[in-house]
């Protein structure tokens, strides 16, 4: 079984509670289902979240050699973390960056990703079918 690293950073346990009208309806076990189930054969989730940034950086460091690739939603690290990048940069497989939100269209500081110099692609404003998205992507990379 190959094995994608599904990191969720701050904040998004909270999903279905925070913010609604920004992030919707659906909770962070939602997500972890749609993803197992955006799989292709042969594949598996290792979903995992994580209001700190340390523990978010360990598990990327994990998962060298371990998973084929990384599908992150970063919360508000996207726009702060140079440690998340470098971390990301330390990884061989491919990386696909997650917003729920369009954050575009948001506040100028949502701008800006730091992770976005690593990432292979990006998803934003999809809602949480951005996951589904970047899940059959590293899908047909990892093949
Ligand atoms: C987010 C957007 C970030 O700006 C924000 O800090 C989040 C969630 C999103 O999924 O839209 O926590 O990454």
């Amino acid at each position: 079984m190959k094995t994608i690293l599904l990191l969720n950073g701050p904040n998004l346990n909270l999903l279905g509670q925070r913010q609604p009208e920004i992030y919707g309806h659906e909770t962070l076990a939602d997500v972890e289902t749609l993803a197992q189930a955006a799989c292709a054969e042969g594949f598996a989730i290792d979903a995992r979240q994580s209001n700190w940034e340390g523990q978010l950086i360990d598990w990327i460091h994990e998962a060298r050699g371990q998973a084929v690739g990384i599908v992150i939603n970063p919360g508000a690290l996207t726009h702060t973390s140079v440690a998340l990048l470098d971390a990301l940069n330390a990884f061989d497989g491919p990386v696909i960056e997650v917003h729920i939100s369009q954050v575009h269209k948001r506040e100028p500081f949502r701008h800006h990703s730091y992770v976005s110099k690593r990432a292979d692609g990006v998803v934003a404003g999809l809602g949480v079918d951005g996951y589904a998205a970047a899940v059959r992507r590293i899908c047909a990379l990892a093949r």
